[in-house]
């Protein structure tokens, strides 16, 4: 097939990679160097256009920008094969407060929450929640629209920072699952259980990121756990909207049952990264099955071997980045390594965003794969280059190898 890639990141690049592994031509809007690698570039973020040069088979769309701006809608219209959602659909994830109010009328579990459209509101909800409380934006904020306040001042102060219009909610405890599913609108068919890294330091410390690293094994869920969360959160979401395309839902899996902490209408970055690294033949067809309805009795198959991403992220990350390093090794990685924020400048590939690269590895079990991914970092060094490397501890950390719902 011919199959049209929209986005830039390392997402999208892991997307790219794994079809056109499985034999599909690629093209890619606006891509980046990692993708011009793999197929063809079309520089356009006007993304009918491209589509009316490449004329692909099919679309699959990465980063939620497009789908809150109705890419879907759009394709669709001239009979487009393409796998996401509808504008209307991608509110989930744009609005946190649609997708809040959303959970509640659904029965999905989530934390208790305020919606708040002023500063005065939110900070008379405070006393209703102990500390630490969360507060969040309502709106699109790329992982970074969420504050953890220890207390009053703090909270007081992300009122006024992340405000006016608030989701303020419970604090959840338990470990963190991303959970993602393709579907047709009707049948879904899971993809394996990964986790992200979201804080920029080791131990979880520092303020969120976009994701500083993400691994992916069989065994972060158990299949109780695994229909627990079809079951009380898939099934009752996919009912209620019809939702077509990655539906992602962020989980704290807590001592009553996983709750989502966030819906995402779109597969997660970086853990497409370790997922395409896993995922076996066939994928490229199941994406065309969900695109035109025909996803009853797709099934995925999962390699046995866990993998690991490592992102390298660029100087200032989260904050203020610096652009523009050179960014050296490249050639020579033992590892996959997934572009996300580079650009081909007058010295070669140079930083050009804030996470700039996904190290992709696996190995025999998750130990090794953690050695190999970080045998790949080794290589590669660019100025002002910051990484965790403590990625996928979590993991190694537990010692059934699953995380517990106690009683299961
Ligand atoms: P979100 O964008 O809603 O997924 O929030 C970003 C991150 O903040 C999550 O990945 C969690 O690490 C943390 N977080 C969000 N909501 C909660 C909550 N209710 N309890 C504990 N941590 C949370
Ligand atoms: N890794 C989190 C996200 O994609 O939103």
């Amino acid at each position: 097939m011919k199959i049209l890639v929209i986005g830039s990141g390392g997402r999208e690049h892991a997307l790219a990679w794994r079809l056109s592994q499985e034999g599909h031509q690629i093209f890619g809007a606006p891509g980046n160097p990692g993708i011009a690698q793999l197929g063809q570039i079309v520089p356009t973020t006007d993304y009918l256009a491209a589509a009316s040069v490449v004329e692909p088979d099919l679309t699959v769309v990465g980063p939620e920008v497009p789908l809150v701006a109705g890419v879907v809608d759009q394709f669709r219209a001239q009979h487009r094969p393409i796998v996401g959602p509808t504008q209307e659909m991608a509110q989930l994830e744009a609005s946190k407060i649609h997708s809040k109010e959303f959970m509640q009328r659904a029965g999905i579990p989530t934390a208790r929450f305020v919606r708040a459209e002023s500063s005065e509101v939110a900070l008379a909800a405070l006393p209703q929640f102990d500390y630490p409380i969360v507060i969040k934006a309502d709106g699109l904020a790329a992982g970074k629209g969420v504050i953890i306040a220890q207390d009053r001042a703090e909270a007081e102060s992300a009122v006024y920072s992340l405000g006016p219009t608030l989701v303020i909610e419970e604090f959840l405890v338990g470990e963190e699952v991303s959970f993602i599913v393709l579907s047709d609108g009707r049948d879904v068919v899971a993809l394996e259980a990964s986790q992200d890294h979201k804080a920029v330091g080791n131990g979880d410390t520092g303020p969120n990121t976009g994701g500083m690293g993400a691994y992916c094994d069989g065994r972060i869920l158990s299949a109780y756990e695994t229909q627990l969360v079809m079951d009380t959160v898939i099934q009752p979401a996919i009912a209620a909207t019809g939702f077509t395309g990655f539906l992602y839902a962020g989980l704290m899996m807590t001592a009553t049952g996983p709750k989502v902490l966030e819906f995402n209408v779109r597969l997660g970055d970086p853990e497409t990264q370790p997922l395409m690294h896993r995922v076996e033949g066939g994928f490229g067809e199941v994406l065309m099955s969900a695109a035109t309805g025909n996803l009853r009795g797709a099934t995925l198959r999962w390699k046995s071997d866990p993998s690991v991403c490592v992102v390298l992220a660029a100087a200032g990350y989260p904050g203020q980045v610096r652009s523009g390093d050179v960014i050296h090794g490249l050639g020579n990685c033992p590892a996959l390594v997934f572009h996300a924020g580079t650009k081909l400048g007058g010295q070669g590939i140079e930083t050009a965003g804030g996470r700039v690269l996904g190290v992709t590895a696996s190995g025999r079990d998750l130990s090794a794969a953690i050695t190999n991914a970080y045998a790949g970092v080794s290589g590669i060094h660019f100025d002002g280059m910051h990484y965790r490397t403590d990625i996928g501890a979590k993991g190694l950390r537990r010692w059934t190898g699953t995380i517990g719902v106690p009683g299961t």
